[in-house]
């Protein structure tokens, strides 16, 4: 049995599905791993990293595609890929299916068995697979770090004998995944911050985390039953508007990353409620390429209104590749672990086990 990646289009992506170290742990089960040369190379992972533990480079993404018997991506596989791809391999990635139906359609129509990880269940077995998970931690944190790049002061409060730095002041619109890692890295270094949340539940691991809960007053359950946020009434909004009023005038930084699965971004931030913070202020907007939290937001440009600059994000994973694609291989492995039967030495597609039938895709 073979395992099989190639390249990304690297000028979309930098990330890799396969890293010396899972390519290791593949071999460990009894696997071949086989990648295309130059796999990693823009990572400053070179061929030999991979041949040292026994993987074998071949020279094109065709040599992979017609020998493998599954075939590991961070994204979509490109038309040409799809044409080489054989009957019956496996395929693995993220490939997002509101974007690339046609393209799904068409592998699926070569019986390729297509599993995309973004379907996986938020289940407790399937935390260490958990794609959007690891994805969306690196992307709460890098956009303080982004932000912080941006602002043109400094984010501790500092007692100089020139006087005092007071601590600039970070607030966390939505308290998810990436959320809760925005407020825990503003907090490390040194800002004050304040998060808030359709979800009651989030108030204490924002707490935790020595954040500040803003509340909206509310009758409402903003919850669904999987435990995501449900879409705000009209009323809930009013109220949400009212509340930023007050902190928007008080934040420097707000980090926005409401997200509600299946629907565009709600917008929290109206034009009147950007304007309101002070000049210098900065808007993060994470969700932008779901339609944006944020009014201005603009994905992959920094708009400036009044001086505030408000940043749309694009491919955010490409200013961490390295540590986005570590923990995305590792949670491909366990992903590619629970799929394969020691016993057998097969892969075993066994619909009565939620992970795979949940990932596996039967129609677009
Ligand atoms: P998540 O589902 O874990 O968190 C979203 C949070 O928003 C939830 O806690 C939800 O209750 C809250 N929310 C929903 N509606 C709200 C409202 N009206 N007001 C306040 N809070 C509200 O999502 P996750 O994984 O943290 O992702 C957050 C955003 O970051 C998403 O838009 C996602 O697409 C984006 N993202 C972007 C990446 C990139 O590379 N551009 C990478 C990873 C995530």
């Amino acid at each position: 049995m073979i395992v099989g990646s190639t390249k990304e289009d690297l000028t979309l992506e930098k990330r890799v599905s396969l890293t010396p170290e899972t390519a290791k742990n593949i071999i460990g089960l009894g696997l071949k791993v086989f990648i295309e040369k130059d796999y990693a190379s823009h990572l400053g992972i070179q061929d030999k990293d991979y041949t040292n533990i026994g993987v074998e480079i071949k020279s094109s993404s065709n040599e992979v595609l017609s020998s493998c018997n599954m075939l590991i991506k961070v994204n979509c596989p490109s038309e040409n890929e799809i044409k080489s791809l054989r009957e019956k391999t496996i395929l693995i990635g993220m490939l997002d299916l509101s974007k690339n139906k046609k393209k799904v359609n068409e592998i699926i129509k070569k019986k390729v068995s297509t599993f995309s990880l973004e379907l996986l269940p938020r289940i407790t077995r399937a935390q260490s697979m958990d794609v959007l998970s690891s994805q969306s931690n690196l992307a709460g944190y890098r956009a303080v770090i982004d932000s912080i790049f941006e602002f043109d002061k400094a984010i501790p409060m500092m007692m100089t004998a020139a006087g005092t730095v007071p601590a600039a002041k970070v607030l966390v619109i939505g308290a998810g995944v990436a959320g809760l890692q925005a407020i825990a890295t503003a907090k490390r270094l040194g800002a004050i911050v304040s998060a808030t949340d359709v979800r009651s539940a989030s108030k204490e691991q924002v707490e935790s985390l020595g954040g500040k809960f803003l509340t909206v007053e509310q009758t409402e359950n903003m919850e669904t039953e999987g435990g995501y946020a449900k879409e705000a009434s009209d009323d809930y909004k009013k109220k949400q508007a009212e509340m930023m009023h007050q902190a928007l005038k008080k934040n420097d930084i707000v980090i926005c990353t409401a997200l509600i699965p299946g629907k565009p971004a709600p917008r929290i931030l109206s034009e009147d409620l950007v304007k309101l913070m002070k000049p210098g202020s900065i808007v993060y907007d994470l969700a932008a390429e779901q339609g944006g939290n944020s009014a201005f937001s603009e994905v992959g440009k920094i708009n400036v209104v009044e001086g505030v600059k408000i940043i749309g994000v694009k491919n955010l994973m490409n200013r961490l590749p390295l540590t986005a694609s570590s923990l995305y291989a590792k949670n491909l492995f366990s992903f590619i672990r629970n799929l394969f039967s020691k016993e057998k030495k097969d892969f075993n597609i066994n619909l009565e086990d939620e992970i795979i039938s949940k990932t596996l895709i039967k129609e677009v």
